[in-house]
């Protein structure tokens, strides 16, 4: 949730550089953009409302000063928390001297207490944000020296935070975080700093993770120091083996659609884990007392489709609550639990929060993620990498179908059938690999001509596709902005059925085992009200008004029931004209709470 990046080194083009990158970053947030760059011993400031990628820097480089020498320089795309969407809310934000310039991610909780003294003393404020505060309280202590001084600000901030200053004196890039993520790119006579890789991916592949209450400080080489003893820490250098082509469009028209077609391979490539690695994580499973799996929004949902697999293939209990309701649950967290966090950045706050809280308590913390290196694998006493390759479209789809299979595969695992749970995965993978065809997206879109002016649509499913129901609903909403909700088959006659009249659209996603004659009579109540029943489905089915032919997958099925949806709602957001890849209001990194 916002992106932020930096660059300091001996390129003099440093404003083009932090605008492209911010562009690669853009998923993060994009309601407004700015960035701040210093040249003549001056830090200046340009901002706009809108998509950084819509910024055409070639035709306003001279016009807006960019062109001028350059070699320090911050940026910012945002997603607005505090302030509306205004250039004046839009980061940087200066201090009231303009010689201090500052981009934040996070929230600061105390910034009223803290503006509220500033004013006293006579600051003034141009900004509704969180973000001013620290700027101004920068410019307060500056008579303790610019690092000394960003230090003291620090000290009174409560929140989160992920922080990138610089200021006209001093020839350094200074940053800071406490719950955010930030990067430091290590290039030859050079340093980026982001919120996340692929913005200096082109540059380099050598990466250091700033970790919480670290700051970093660049001159021509990168000082970390621990916040907390405030002593120089050592930090090793990571190298990244994600490719440039891997976080770009290439010949797609959207990365949603991109990521869609990837599953061809990235499901095979989830679960090609280190079998030994795989069954000591199984034995944590069996052995803790009490499992919760956790995850927000898809993850979420997955986390749900995890209880049902774990149930069904290993007679296992494991619980399930989004991040953000964990916390309300965590009395019954001992030193015996077992938390699964699931999450493709790795980043959620939500999710973070509930970990920190379980970690609190004693349990270990096994992380299902996408991004390497992130908060989440750091701070976990185990991980499992889904290695999906960078997943950049907002709605998530590759990571979704790779973090299923994981959990499709630990479930096996722990029923002490691994094998026969990687032969169903594969089968499914080359499955996928069938369906990704032309005609099979051209079957879809005649269904999303067919239904993409209605107002409201449904979902419905059954055991292990009833989460799917939910994550179904979820991507359409996501991206074509019509009204979607997933539902048990079964309640839909406890009130949702009231919400049917003619024509609806209804989804309906049938897995063939013994849930699929009542999902079908499910089916059935729909239709005799008028409803319009698109089935998904092995076999067609006289009630079917669409039939979506899905092939026949086992305990896999949610995996591959859910894929014709992914393609549907990505096809419904192009036939209304919205863009798939940042839809409104959303982001991809939600690393506020
Ligand atoms: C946002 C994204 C979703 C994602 C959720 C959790 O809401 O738009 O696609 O499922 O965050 O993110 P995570 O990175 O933890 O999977």
């Amino acid at each position: 949730m916002c992106g932020i990046f930096a660059y300091k080194g001996n390129k003099t083009n440093g404003a083009e550089i932090v605008i492209n990158g911010l562009k690669k970053l853009e998923y993060r947030g994009y309601d407004s953009w700015g960035v701040a760059y210093k040249c003549d011993n001056e830090v200046k400031i340009y901002k706009e409302v809108g998509k950084i990628g819509e910024f055409d820097f070639n035709r306003s480089k001279e016009k807006l000063g960019f062109d001028k020498k350059c070699t320090l320089a911050v940026g910012h795309s945002r997603w607005a928390t505090h302030g509306g969407v205004t250039v004046a809310n839009a980061h940087p934000h200066a201090s009231q001297d303009k010689t201090i310039a500052i981009v934040h991610n996070g929230i600061i909780e105390n910034y009223l207490e803290l503006k509220e003294n500033l004013v006293k003393k006579g600051y003034e404020f141009k900004s509704e944000t969180d973000t001013e505060v620290i700027a101004q309280l920068i410019q307060e202590y500056k008579d303790l020296g610019l690092v000394e001084g960003i230090k003291k600000a620090l000290s009174m901030l409560e929140g989160r935070y992920a922080i990138l200053v610089i200021s006209d004196s001093d020839d350094l890039l200074i940053a800071a975080r406490r719950g955010s993520p930030l990067i430091v790119g290590a290039g030859k006579d050079e340093h980026f700093i982001a919120s996340d890789i692929p913005a200096f991916l082109e540059y380099t592949r050598n990466v250091m993770y700033l970790d919480d209450n670290q700051m970093v400080i660049i001159d021509n080489k990168a000082t970390f120091i621990d916040l907390e003893t405030d002593r120089e820490i050592k930090k090793r250098i990571v190298e990244i083996d994600w490719d440039t082509e891997s976080a770009e469009k290439g010949e797609f028209p959207h990365f949603m659609i991109k990521e869609i077609s990837e599953q061809k391979d990235t499901i095979s490539r989830a679960i090609n884990q280190d079998p030994e690695k795989i069954m000591e994580i199984v034995e944590e499973i069996n052995n803790a007392f009490g499992t919760y799996l956790i995850g927000c929004g898809t993850a979420g949902k997955v986390c749900l489709a995890g209880s049902y697999l774990f149930a069904r293939i290993a007679e296992k209990h494991v619980n399930t609550a989004f991040g953000s309701e964990f916390p309300s649950l965590q009395q019954f967290i001992t030193d015996k639990s077992l938390i699964i966090a699931v999450s493709q950045s790795g980043e959620t706050a939500d999710t973070l929060e509930a970990i920190e809280v379980a970690k609190k308590k004693g349990a270990k913390v096994l992380s299902i993620i996408n991004v390497e290196g992130s908060t989440m694998d750091r701070i976990s006493d185990f991980s499992i990498h889904i290695k999906a390759g960078p997943e950049k479209a907002v709605a998530s789809t590759k990571a979704t179908t790779a973090q299923m299979a994981i959990l499709t595969l630990l479930a096996y695992g722990c029923a002490g059938k691994l094998d026969e749970g990687k032969f169903l995965l594969l089968d499914a993978a080359s499955n996928i690999n069938d369906m990704l065809n032309p005609r099979y997206e051209a079957h879809l879109h005649k269904l999303a001509e067919k239904i993409k002016d209605f107002e409201s649509m449904y979902v419905i499913g059954k055991g292990l596709n009833y989460p799917m129901a939910l994550e179904a609903a979820i991507k359409l909403q996501e991206v074509s902005y019509i009204h979607a909700e997933g539902f048990a088959g079964g309640e839909l006659k406890h009130g949702p059925i009231a919400l049917i009249s003619e024509g609806t659209p209804c989804i309906v996603l049938v897995g063939k085992d013994e849930t699929e004659n009542e999902i079908i009579s499910n089916a059935m109540e729909i239709k005799s009200r008028g409803g319009y029943i698109i089935g998904v489905a092995p076999d067609n089915h006289e009630l079917f008004d669409y039939w979506i032919k899905v092939p026949e997958s086992g305990n896999a099925s949610p995996i591959v029931n859910i894929i014709p949806i992914q393609i549907l709602a990505y096809q419904l957001a192009v036939l209304r004209q919205n863009n798939p890849d940042m839809p409104r209001n959303l982001a991809k990194s939600v690393t506020v709470k």
